[in-house]
């Protein structure tokens, strides 16, 4: 069977999406059984050199040329952001096209509508790209877990990130040579701020959490801290007691509804997610008839998230990809459900304060501590002149978040304090 398909887009993904249907369409034809023909693809810039070679009559800045080809039966966006990417996937909805999107940032915060306007049109969006890059997650939470009440996702789901630390961490990279490693790589957003901020992970916990509880996720449920704010020093502090750093999204539910965050966190090294390296992403997903079940493999990068997408147009052209979407109430008819605030979750946290080395400056903050009913299991200190400022760092006992919260602004307040304390939740296996 012949499929028709354009591309709105083509830039780190676009390309290698593209190379892939033109130098590799006799496997794809041979794995899939379908024939992917490439009819139009729209840039902003028809002049710009271009790193893959297609016939010069697929380019094209004029959308409508698309939307008035009956020969076209899918479009994949591939231009990233909000705006005109809405626009243009609202468009091919309402021309009768299925929609192949690999865009977080637009699923997260238009997700509805577009599922709205497919439903409406009876075509469907598919958006195994939008998570996890190669890994197959969206494909397991809506198929191959259907018959799980899923309790918890928790996930290392940004290639950038996890690229940093890893450099980090492992070759002693800084912060800034490592990021633009990930940039020359293909992996990080076009604004790269959107990963190291945490902002990428929550949008992709959006589209997870949604999937896993059937829920009407809102982005704006999701509390965010990036791993800007860390520096070298913290992950030797937690090497030394046993930790690795990963900015985890972690969503949960319990009897008071689910709970949604993002924030860097400590792993005991032995810890299965400690070891997930580069650019990869891991996914575990628990439900309860299943147990635990977890996904690995590359996250970000052109080739990996072209696997995704190309398998996504398969499905399209297949059909199944309609079948699913208009019958799956996990995609189409989600439920509301309370939000548990972040403040009323329970863990044991690393604080890192710069401090004056002065007599009762440990007296001032473990008094504050104290205050908010908050135990220490650990104090470092490495040591100091008198009169210097130090690495503080205090490990806690589990304590409620939003009373560490309290206690690290008041920390911060102090005169014997410089600068803001470092916070990283740990999680115990
Ligand atoms: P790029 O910024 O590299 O490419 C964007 C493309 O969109 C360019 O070809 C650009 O055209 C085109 N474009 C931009 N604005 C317009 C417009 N107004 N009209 C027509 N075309 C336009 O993006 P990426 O390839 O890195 O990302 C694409 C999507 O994939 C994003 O949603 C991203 O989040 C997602 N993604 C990326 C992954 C990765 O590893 N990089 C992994 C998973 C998802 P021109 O070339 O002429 O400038
Ligand atoms: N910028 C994203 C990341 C791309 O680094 O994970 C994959 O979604």
């Amino acid at each position: 069977m012949k499929t028709g398909l354009a591309l709105l887009g083509c830039g780190t993904v676009g390309t290698a999406v593209a190379e892939m249907l033109l130098a590799e369409k006799e496997l794809l034809q041979e794995r899939s059984g379908q024939s992917l023909e490439l009819k139009h693809i729209l840039v902003r810039n028809r002049r710009r050199k271009r790193a893959v070679k297609v016939p010069s009559r697929l380019w094209t800045t004029n959308p409508s040329d698309i939307w008035a080809d009956p020969t076209v039966d899918v479009v994949v966006e591939l231009i990233g952001g909000l705006e005109p990417a809405r626009t243009l996937a609202l468009a091919a909805l309402r021309a009768g096209k299925h929609l192949v999107t690999a865009n977080k940032h637009l699923l997260a915060v238009h997700g509805a509508e577009l599922f709205a306007a497919a439903m409406k049109a009876r075509r469907a969006v598919c958006f195994e790209a939008s998570c996890g890059g190669a890994i197959p997650i969206i494909m397991a939470l809506t198929r191959g877990l259907v018959a799980n009440d899923i309790q918890r996702v928790i996930g290392i789901v940004n290639g950038t990130c996890n690229y940093i630390l890893t450099e980090m961490s492992a070759s002693q990279r800084t912060y800034a040579d490592a990021l633009a490693e990930a940039q020359a790589a293909g992996y990080a957003e076009a604004d790269p701020t959107l990963d190291v901020n945490g902002t990428d992970s929550a949008h992709k916990l959006a589209i997870l959490a949604a999937l896993a509880f059937g829920a009407k996720v809102s982005f704006s449920h999701i509390e965010v801290s990036g791993i800007h704010g860390l520096q070298d020093q913290d992950l030797k502090y937690g090497r030394e007691l046993g930790y690795v750093c990963k900015l985890l999204a972690i969503a949960e539910k319990s009897d008071h509804g689910i709970s949604l965050r993002v924030h860097p966190t400590f792993l005991d090294q032995k810890q299965l997610l400690a070891n997930v390296n580069g650019a990869f992403n891991a996914i575990s997903v628990s439900g309860h008839a299943a147990g635990q079940t977890i996904y690995y493999g590359r996250g970000a990068g052109p080739r990996p998230t072209a696997s995704a997408v190309i398998a996504d147009i398969v499905e399209a052209s297949m059909g199944t990809a309609a079948m699913v979407f208009a019958g799956l109430p996990l995609l189409t008819r989600r439920k509301s459900m309370p939000i548990v605030p972040t403040r009323d979750i329970l863990s044991r946290n690393y604080l890192r304060m710069t401090a004056l080395d002065v007599p009762g400056v440990m007296h001032h903050i473990t008094g504050i501590l104290g205050q908010q009913g908050i135990s220490i299991a650990a104090v470092v200190q490495h040591e100091s002149s008198v009169g210097q400022y130090v690495p503080l760092v205090v490990i806690t006992h589990e304590a409620r978040d939003g009373a560490v919260t309290d206690a690290v602004k008041k920390i911060d307040r102090l005169r014997c304090i410089r600068g803001h304390t470092v916070r990283i939740r740990i999680m115990e296996p």
